[in-house]
C-alpha cells in the first residue's frame, strides 16, 4: 500500500511539471539556482558517477553534468509528471548522453550499495515517513569516501523570522494563488511543511545518526536555505 506522504508528494507534485521550473525560481525569490549551484560545488569534480534523487525537473541533475566534463549523472524521481519536463529539459541542455533520469522511491533505491561517488538530494526529506531510514538508503549506495549533499528550505532566525513568517502565511500563498489552483496548494502548504519538519528534526544531527562523517552545514540567503554535505564513511 502507498504511504500517506507518497501520495501527498505525488499529488502535489503531478500538475506542477511544466511551470515548476519558472515558479520556483519566482516563489525563491530568484535564490533557488544559486542554493542548487553551492550545492552541487559540495560534490568534487572527481565524482564520475553521481546519483540526484528527488530530481525533479533535473535542475541538480544537469548543474552536476555541466559541473565536470565525462561526468555521468542518474536523477531519479517518484513522480513521472516532474521527469517528463526534466527529460526535456535535459535533451534542451544537450546531455541527454550523460543524464539518464529514471523513476524510483529515494526510500528503496533501485542500485546496488556503493555504486555511486557521490549523491544529491534537494527538498526531499519533508516527503518522507522517516527521514532517518531514508537517509541511510541512500548513503548505501555511495562508496566509501563518498560524498552526500542536501539543500532543504530553512526557517530564519533572529529579526528575520517575522519576516518569512509573513512570506510563507500571506505572501507566498496569495503568489502561487495568482498563477494557479496547483500553485496555491503548494503556496498554503510549503511554510507549515518547512516548519513542521525543523521542528521534528535536526538535520546535522539526523547525518550523524545515518552514519555520515565530516558533517557540515551552511545557511544561505538569511537561512531561508540550507545546504548540508558529509562523507560516507
Ligand atoms: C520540490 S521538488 C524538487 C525538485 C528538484 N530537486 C529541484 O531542486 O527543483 C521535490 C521532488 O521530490 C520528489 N519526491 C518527493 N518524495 C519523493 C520520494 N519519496 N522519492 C523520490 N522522489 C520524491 C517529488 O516528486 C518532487 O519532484
Amino acid at each position: 500500500m502507498s504511504s500517506v506522504s507518497e501520495v501527498t508528494a505525488r499529488e502535489l507534485f503531478a500538475p506542477l511539471g511544466p511551470t515548476y521550473d519558472r515558479y520556483a525560481r519566482l516563489l525563491s525569490f530568484g535564490q533557488d539556482p544559486r542554493w542548487r549551484r553551492f550545492l552541487v560545488s559540495r560534490v568534487p569534480r572527481t565524482a564520475g558517477r553521481v546519483l540526484d534523487v528527488a530530481t525533479g525537473t533535473a535542475a541538480v541533475a544537469i548543474e552536476l553534468a555541466k559541473g565536470a566534463p565525462g561526468r555521468t549523472v542518474v536523477g531519479l524521481d517518484q513522480s513521472p509528471e516532474m521527469l517528463a519536463a526534466g527529460r526535456a529539459r535535459v535533451e534542451r541542455a544537450g546531455l541527454a548522453d550523460r543524464i539518464e533520469l529514471r523513476q524510483g522511491r529515494a526510500e528503496s533505491l533501485p542500485f546496488a550499495e556503493g555504486e555511486f561517488d557521490a549523491l544529491t538530494f534537494t527538498y526531499l526529506l519533508r516527503y518522507v515517513d522517516d527521514p532517518l531510514a531514508t537517509m541511510c538508503e541512500l548513503a548505501r549506495v555511495v562508496r566509501p569516501g563518498g560524498v552526500v549533499a542536501m539543500l532543504e528550505f530553512d526557517v530564519p532566525r533572529g529579526v528575520w523570522r517575522p519576516l518569512w513568517e509573513l512570506y510563507v502565511r500571506v505572501g507566498l500563498p496569495l503568489a502561487g494563488a495568482v498563477v494557479s489552483p496547483a500553485w496555491r496548494e503548494v503556496g498554503g502548504f510549503l511554510g507549515p511543511s518547512i516548519r513542521a519538519f525543523h521542528e521534528r528534526v535536526s538535520l546535522e544531527q539526523l547525518w550523524r545518526d545515518a552514519g555520515l562523517d565530516a558533517v557540515r552545514a551552511r545557511r544561505l540567503s538569511l537561512g531561508g536555505g540550507v545546504v548540508v554535505w558529509g562523507i560516507r564513511p
